[in-house]
């Protein structure tokens, strides 16, 4: 059955947090288990053009200036935004979304000192009514994401080598933004086994799917 509003669910968090794996087996499940009709998709990409954006900015020889790449996730957002995420709201779907809005405060504005308005002032534009229904902040500490990131197969990118102080300020950021948006944002222990957060992350969307059912 389908729901009676589109949900959207997004995955927060610094590097090694398990947002990725998270929001795959959420997507697993609700698939599998509950017959809603759900979509997993990402931040920078989603659409074809964003992904090959997606894939500029993240090879580090490419050295981009903060704004260009700034410029350049928001060029991305966009096209996954009005082709992609609102497309499937208006369906009634979940859509699960690995990163979004709140990385862009993380990383451009805390981490990289960006004017907080200016972003704002973009995000705006671009899509001044879509917001996440919930977002799941998966935060850990430096060296469970350590761990994690070198158990990882697939090459690195320049976000996966960041500094153990540009990492706490990244973390940080995020901490200061599930204080603000605090009745949106879950926060989870991310240093905690993967099931033990499966389940968490579990019992909150299924309180919001019955909500929209
Ligand atoms: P991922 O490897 O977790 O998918 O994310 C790729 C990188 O993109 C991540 O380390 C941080 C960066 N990023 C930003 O800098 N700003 C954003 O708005 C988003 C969505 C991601």
């Amino acid at each position: 059955m389908a729901l009676k509003q589109g949900l959207f669910i997004c995955f927060e968090g610094v590097e090694g947090s398990g947002k990725s794996t998270q929001s795959k087996l959420l997507y697993q499940y609700i698939k599998k288990n509950i017959s809603k009709k759900v979509i997993l998709t990402r931040e920078p990409g989603g659409t074809k053009l964003s992904e090959k954006i997606r894939n500029f900015i993240l090879n580090d020889k490419n050295n981009l200036d903060v704004v260009t790449e700034f410029l350049l996730i928001m060029a991305g957002r966009n096209e996954h935004v009005t082709k992609k995420i609102n497309y499937y709201l208006k369906k009634k779907y979940i859509v699960i979304c690995d990163r979004f809005f709140f990385s862009t405060l993380a990383y451009q504005h805390y981490l990289e000192k960006m004017n907080i308005n200016f972003i704002y002032a973009i995000q705006k534009i671009i899509y001044p009514k879509l917001y996440p229904d919930i977002t799941f902040l998966l935060d850990l500490n430096r060296l469970t994401s350590k761990i994690r990131i070198n158990k990882r197969n697939k090459k690195r990118n320049k976000f996966d080598q960041l500094s153990n102080k540009k990492f706490n300020i990244i973390r940080k950021g995020f901490l200061k933004i599930s204080k603000k948006y605090n009745k949106k944002i879950i926060k989870i222990n991310s240093n905690q086994n993967i099931s033990f957060i499966k389940k968490a992350v579990l019992n909150k969307t299924i309180e919001y799917i019955n909500a929209r059912s």
